[in-house]
């Protein structure tokens, strides 16, 4: 991790918002550190090596990362625990993060991970398009990126930031939060640079990208799982479909559920399981932006995503 390290003095710094600085890497900010860190992406841009069979997930932080982690380890191993008592299944005593983890938190450990001799590997990232290693991007793995409304983002990353933020930083106000947000500063960020790439990839690779949004998955999460299903090669069958099988999933990977089952302990150490769950709903960003805050959040995101077809 030191060899990374010592290139972070020649890059441009900002203010971060858990981590004391963010640092511009290939047009995007990063935090230093041992996770989700500028050192973990320069660390698997060198050394990780993706199979064609993996199945990757790819958000800005806040966008819903932990529901798709949920949805897509469940019906990918639906067969897997089908037989086994409802009780045991890992999302009834695990939380999302466990069972499906972050190329960006397991590339420093040293302990075999959870996706070990397992196919198709399932793993998520933050990682911009543009900072993917290229063995992920030539191996021809199928990803799905899920966007969600950036003012919905702003809100629930300031709240994550205020759990999670060392106290020697003092609390974060929202205006604050507001201003570093507009002007793209958010680890991972930009958000609209983040979307947009994703989004043109979407496009031009619709058999190895799937594009979808926070909002839909709210509106219809059947059809949505469904989807997703479809596109990973894990169609449902009919008699699935009968049986209820779709919904039994979406059930057990409702936020009612989740937020329940990871109440209490760790992701690991200083990460409560319970901070990935907070309100779990569409327009929350209206209880905390002024008008004035909106109308600058809806000017850069209409000249961002300017005939693009992203709504929220
Ligand atoms: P809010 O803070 O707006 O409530 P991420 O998983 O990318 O960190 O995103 C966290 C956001 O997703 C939080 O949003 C959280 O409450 C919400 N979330 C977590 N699990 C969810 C679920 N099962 N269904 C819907 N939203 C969920």
């Amino acid at each position: 991790m030191d060899k990374y390290k010592h290139r972070l003095a020649t890059l441009r710094k900002e203010k971060g918002w858990i981590t004391e600085n963010l640092y511009m890497y290939k047009g995007f900010w990063h935090q230093s550190g041992r996770r989700f860190s500028i050192e973990a992406v320069m660390a698997i841009q060198d050394t990780f090596k993706a199979h064609p069979t993996d199945i990757y997930l790819a958000t800005m932080p806040k966008s819903g990362t932990t529901w798709l982690k949920a949805l897509v380890f469940a019906l990918v191993k639906r067969n897997q625990y089908k037989n086994s008592s409802i009780s045991t299944h890992p999302l009834l005593v695990t939380n999302p993060h466990i069972c499906l983890p972050s190329i960006e938190a397991e590339i420093f450990r040293n302990t075999p991970t959870y996706v070990d001799g397992v196919s198709p590997r399932l793993f998520a990232t933050h990682i911009p398009y543009t900072s993917l290693p290229q063995s992920i991007i030539k191996s021809g793995c199928r990803l799905v990126y899920l966007c969600r409304n950036p003012k919905d983002v702003l809100v629930s990353m300031f709240h994550f930031t205020n759990k999670l933020r060392d106290k020697s930083l003092g609390l974060m106000t929202f205006e604050e939060a507001f201003k570093l947000f507009s002007k793209g500063i958010m680890n991972n960020g930009p958000y609209w640079d983040h979307v947009k790439v994703y989004h043109k990839i979407s496009l031009e690779h619709p058999k190895n990208v799937l594009f979808l949004t926070y909002e839909d998955m709210t509106i219809d999460t059947v059809n949505i799982v469904k989807r997703l299903a479809k596109f990973l090669g894990y169609p449902f069958t009919k008699e699935e479909e009968a049986n209820g099988a779709v919904q039994e999933i979406v059930k057990l990977c409702g936020f009612k559920n989740l937020s329940e089952v990871n109440k209490h302990g760790n992701v690991r150490e200083g990460m409560p399981n319970d901070v990935f769950f907070r309100e779990g709903k569409v327009g929350d960003w209206k209880n905390y932006l002024t008008n004035e805050m909106s109308r600058i959040l809806d000017e850069i995101t209409e000249e961002k995503f300017h005939g693009l077809d992203i709504s929220f």
